[in-house]
């Protein structure tokens, strides 16, 4: 199916599934242990064999030589597969890095060697046996001393932009802002690790994984591997989380693959948490230069959002600036990326990739603004809303309603409380109350699926779709129940399998939109099927109550499927709209903080996010993506850094100890309120996606929450204890 034109009345409008809150229809299987992970596959008729990986001990250079002899002699080793073994390797289209292979060292713990072993500890003990030798060479690891070096990266990344004349402007604005916001490193930290189990059948392969997208994955992989893609089998039902960070083939596969190769049996192989942070992705820290310049009554004249950022020799800058090009009106604008060549491990997406960098600085410096203005930071965002595409006017926003979010949370959260920066005080805390705008492009990706109806009246769904947590197989049997007029319980679910059609994966928020409209596709495919296997005209045809109804006729869905069943497959494709149209999400993020005024500790006491997304497939799993999203936002504000050691190339803290994420304790009393609002322009599901909305915006309002309650302004991520101490008011 394309989508060329707005969607107009279609079933999905009846409401009686979508939109509901539904629960999970996956929750009792992870409730009770039984949804099976990665790791957790485990056929008790197959030998399986476990891997463990060796990580580099330098950031850069050569491998020399591997001594295995005494691993290779330890109790329960069946095997060692090494980097020199294998040799180089053909690397995969998406990632930056080599996985694996060969004896070049790129980043610190890129994987030398797999030792394979009976048991897992054996495979432990050995693999602390390998004897490694390493030429080094000098990195860059340090984004400050690279700032000079770095350079416009790519065209493709589309890494530069200007209307208008911005610095003339700037330099005339009656009011000004020029100001230096750091954003560091960041690592993905998801619950489950990165692990592979592999089997060979012949020249076949099945891999039990942890992916957010099948196909990509699946390219890489045949791609890594040397082999036709046809016979890489690919499984990935349940995923521990990914936040971005199992978008692309990691080495887990890779190592399980030719370990299981090289011992004639299945193996598995996890990554260890501490090799988590060094050997595969991260978000890369940001160094950003952000100008504003404005009339006294608060209309902005002139806009400037300059972003440096690191990558290894191929890779990419962080897009920090782009939401810059799109949120707040303003004649003259510019906005500029730099990449570094940084020998750190690569960096690449996570959760809103840009816009959540980008937005910790940018709503930092509207806070900042609205106070030299002497105005509500509100009412300065809402002076300088634009209905139209900022760089582009003849293009309208689908639909954007920032201005309804931010008036709501006003509302909702007491913003009428808010008193002058640090005048409010309860005992020790000092309490203050922060704002800031979110915002997130609403992507879309093709997405197949293939629908079943057999002789029982079950619906069945077929998608290489992926639930990473998000709810992505309730939305689906309710997109199904909705469009074939039953209810969710007469529909099931199958995800993750490279069998089934190739569907958006889930990325970039573009999941629950994109791959709904998959099975909407079928499902009007399935609709087809079976009103011309009945003869009914299908204009009129109506699917309600388990039954199809055409004039006066009603067959039963069971029936009308017969004993061979009926099936249908499609796949959405998308036109001009997002040409036509810029598409957008909109919210606005309410906090409240208390600051120790002794030890500048800070306790967030109060989220409110006020989200404007299109139509909300289910309340439930929506409100969970974004509270899950703005606790993400509080570690960003508070506590989440990858410590670089700027002499050795390497981050320090690795592993969940060291890399603070937010605790339950850490989070207070969150609200989500989602507007009623469709998006015509975005998909027949007039949805849009909320998982990185929920992200984008909530450590600014954190950070001017801190501004608010304690008068200190901290322009550099994360807003730690020892940033505050030295400004606090003297207690003693
Ligand atoms: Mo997202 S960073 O595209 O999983």
């Amino acid at each position: 199916m394309q989508f060329e034109k707005p969607a107009t009345t279609n079933p999905i409008d009846q409401l009686k599934v979508v939109g509901k809150p539904v629960q999970r229809i996956d929750g009792e299987l992870k409730t009770t242990g039984r949804a099976r992970y990665a790791y957790e596959w485990h056929d008790p008729n197959l030998p399986y064999a476990y891997g463990y990986p060796v990580g580099s001990a330098i950031a850069k250079g050569q491998i020399t030589s591997i001594d295995s002899a005494a691993a290779k002699k330890a109790p329960g080793v069946l095997g060692i597969v090494t980097a020199l073994d294998v040799g180089n390797l053909q690397k995969g289209k998406l990632n930056t890095a080599n996985l694996f292979g060969g004896s070049v060292i790129q980043h610190y713990h890129q994987v030398v060697a797999v030792v394979v072993a009976e048991t897992f500890e054996q495979a432990r003990a050995a693999a602390a046996l390998l004897k490694v030798d390493y030429v080094p060479e000098k990195g860059a690891f340090d984004l400050r001393a690279e700032m000079a070096n770095a350079k416009t990266p790519d065209p493709s990344t589309e890494p530069e932009s200007s209307v208008g004349d911005f610095e003339a402007a700037f330099s005339t604005a009656a009011v000004t802002l020029d100001a230096e916001y750091t954003t560091p490193d960041q690592s993905h930290a998801m619950m489950e690790p990165h692990a592979s189990i592999a089997a060979w059948d012949g020249d076949e392969v099945t891999v039990w994984t942890s992916s957010q997208m099948i196909d990509w994955w699946r390219s890489d992989f045949a791609i890594t591997l040397g082999m036709d893609k046809e016979k890489v089998h690919l499984m990935s039902p349940f995923i521990g989380g990914g936040f971005g960070g199992k978008l692309f083939l990691r080495v887990d596969a890779v190592l399980a693959a030719f370990a299981a190769n090289a011992v004639g049996r299945p193996v598995k192989v996890a990554l260890p948490r501490p090799m988590i942070s060094n050997n595969t992705t991260h978000r890369p820290a940001t160094i950003q230069r952000i100008r504003i310049g404005a009339e006294r009554d608060g209309k902005i004249t002139a806009i400037g959002h300059e972003s440096w950022s690191g990558d290894l020799p191929g890779g990419g800058p962080e897009t920090a600036v782009m939401q810059t090009r799109l949120l707040y009106a303003g004649e003259n604008r510019m906005t500029a990326m730099k990449l570094a060549t940084l020998d750190l491990p690569e960096g690449n997406a996570m959760r809103a990739p840009g816009e959540a960098p980008g937005l910790m600085a940018l709503e930092i410096a509207i806070d900042e603004m609205s106070e030299k203005l002497g105005m509500d930071p509100i009412e300065f965002r809402i002076k300088n809303d634009t209905l139209v595409d900022p760089e582009n006017p003849e293009r309208p926003f689908s639909h954007r309603d920032l201005i309804g979010c931010l008036k709501l949370g006003a509302e909702k959260f007491g913003w009428d409380q808010r008193k002058n920066p640090a005048t409010r005080r309860e005992g020790n805390w000092m309490i203050g109350m922060g704002v800031a705008a979110a915002f997130r492009n609403n992507l879309v990706m093709p997405s197949g699926a293939r629908v079943k109806l057999d002789k029982d009246g079950i619906v069945t769904v077929e998608t290489d779709m992926t639930d990473i947590g998000t709810g992505s197989y309730t939305i689906i049997a309710q997109t199904a129940a909705e469009m074939m007029g039953v209810g969710v319980d007469r529909v099931a679910v199958q995800l993750g399998d490279s069998r089934f059609p190739v569907s958006a994966g889930s990325g970039g928020q573009f999941g629950a939109n994109s791959a709904t409209s998959g099975v909407y596709a079928a499902c009007v495919k399935l609709r087809e099927a079976i009103a011309s296997k009945l003869g009914f005209n299908s204009a009129d045809v109506l699917f309600e109550d388990g039954e199809v109804k055409s004039g006066n006729r009603v067959v039963r869905l069971a029936e009308a499927a017969g004993v061979d069943g009926l099936v249908g497959e499609d796949t959405i494709e998308w036109g001009e709209l997002t040409k036509t149209h810029q598409q957008s999400t909109f919210g606005g993020h309410f906090v409240e903080v208390g600051v120790d005024v002794a030890t500048g500790e800070t306790r967030i006491r109060r989220m409110l996010a006020v989200c404007a997304a299109g139509r909300i497939l289910n309340p439930i799993t929506a409100r969970s993506q974004v509270i899950g999203a703005m606790t993400m936002g509080a570690g960003g504000a508070l506590s989440e850094e990858l410590a670089v050691d700027t002499r050795h190339g390497f981050f320090v803290n690795h592993d969940l100890a060291g890399y603070e994420v937010p605790v339950h304790a850490d989070i207070p009393h969150q609200e989500v309120i989602f507007m009623d609002e469709t998006d015509p322009y975005s998909s027949p599901m007039k949805a849009k996606g909320v998982g990185e909305l929920g992200l984008c915006g909530v450590s600014a309002a954190i950070a001017n929450a801190i501004y608010n309650a304690t008068g200190i302004r901290v322009r550099h991520y994360p807003i730690t204890l020892d940033k505050l101490i030295d400004e606090l008011p003297n207690v003693a």
